[in-house]
């Protein structure tokens, strides 16, 4: 890609938050990659920071990587850290999803704290939010089961009883907001289920082994994977390139395999265990009977499932990458099956279990 293509240019601060989680140094490698050389990743006090400096290790000659130490709950901080910054990627995401409180105070105050921090300073130009599929409802969909960018979000992300769910869709809501309130640049990516090393679980769009036996729920519905490295070029791309502002892009890779596929795949490459496939119709049965007894008993059974939670991951649904092929000129670099190769790998040596 040229350089004209981008907005910035390579000394110009390029802001990263959550840069010591799973995709963060990803993300701090493919900047790098790219000739960007001021680069300031935020880290609270606490953070682990060998992979992030082992990256950081590996930049060319110039580049800087600057670490700065504090909490995106604090104004303060975000006012430091975003002094002169010309692009944020606002990677960080609270770690709690089970707690509401923790999922809200760490995805929606930290993010209205970096937009307040930049709107003080005038200097940004692009801030990138990532989202997630967890804020599709999956239901009315104009092309039927395809799902992209055109399909509806949650308006009540409550009912979900996902406190991800609910985060991610106020994030995206706040930063809707300031763009068109206060002209903030903004992009929003929304990446599928992420997976590599260092991401060893199975996504529960294939199924939950919290009942004793794993429940297979996936069946022959697509996962929306995307490798860890093509999800980060795909944010670093909505981050630089020219012309995406106000823009949300969806992030899946190609050749996705099949729920029943993958388990398969995992049972004999990783290890093997029992598990039990339940139709859609008795998933669905089953989260419609839970809905409702968790409304009748006043909350005695958390609402944790419920006919939004079947929609949103296990209805049926195929994915589109087309927008963020065409826009951003993106290609998932690291094919599926050596994708799937690299995660069995890491599952092995860490010693995950489903
Ligand atoms: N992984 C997926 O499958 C997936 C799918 C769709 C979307 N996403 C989105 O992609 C982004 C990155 O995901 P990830 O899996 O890399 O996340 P992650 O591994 O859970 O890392 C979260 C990062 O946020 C930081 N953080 C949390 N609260 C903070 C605070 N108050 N102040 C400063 N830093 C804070 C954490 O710092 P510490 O190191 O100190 O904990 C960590 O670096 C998130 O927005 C997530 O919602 C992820």
């Amino acid at each position: 890609m040229e350089r004209d293509d981008y907005i910035i240019g390579p000394d110009d601060r390029i802001l990263i938050t959550g840069a010591t989680g799973f995709i963060g140094p990803r993300l701090v490698e493919s900047v790098l990659d790219r000739g960007f050389r001021n680069l300031l990743c935020f880290a609270r006090p606490s953070s682990e920071l060998a992979r992030l400096e082992a990256v950081a290790s590996r930049r060319g000659v110039g580049a800087r990587v600057e670490v700065v130490k504090g909490n995106l709950l604090s104004p303060e901080d975000c006012a430091t850290a975003t002094k002169d910054v010309a692009v944020i990627f606002h990677l960080a995401v609270g770690g709690g999803a089970k707690s509401f409180p923790d999922a809200f105070m760490n995805s929606v105050v930290t993010t209205r704290n970096l937009l307040e921090a930049s709107l003080r300073h005038q200097c940004l130009r692009r801030f990138v939010s990532i989202s997630s599929f967890a804020v599709y409802t999956n239901t009315q969909k104009p092309r039927r089961r395809l799902l992209d960018e055109s399909c509806p979000v949650e308006k009540r992300p409550e009912l979900r009883g996902d406190a991800y769910c609910f985060a991610k869709a106020k994030q995206d809501e706040i930063v809707t907001e300031y763009g068109k309130r206060f002209g903030i640049p903004y992009v929003i990516v929304r990446p599928g289920y992420v997976y590599g090393p260092g991401h060893e679980g199975i996504t529960n769009r294939v199924g939950i082994g919290t009942f004793g036996v794993f429940l297979h729920l996936g069946g022959s519905n697509t996962i929306p994977f995307t490798y860890v490295d093509n999800c980060a070029e795909a944010i670093v791309l909505a981050g630089l390139k020219k012309g995406a502002e106000g823009e949300v892009f969806n992030v899946v890779d190609d050749d996705l395999p099949s729920s029943r596929r993958f388990l398969r795949l995992y049972k004999r490459n990783v290890r093997h265990f029992t598990s039990i496939y339940v139709p859609h119709v008795v998933s669905y049965t089953l989260c419609w009977l839970w809905e409702k007894y968790s409304n009748w008993s006043e909350g005695q059974l958390p609402p944790v499932f419920n006919r939004r939670t079947w929609h949103a991951y296990w209805r049926k649904t195929r994915y589109s990458n087309e927008k963020v092929k065409a826009r951003l000129g993106w290609a998932p670099k690291v094919p599926t099956t050596e994708g799937l190769k690299r995660y069995f790998q890491s599952c092995l040596e860490r010693g995950q279990h489903a």
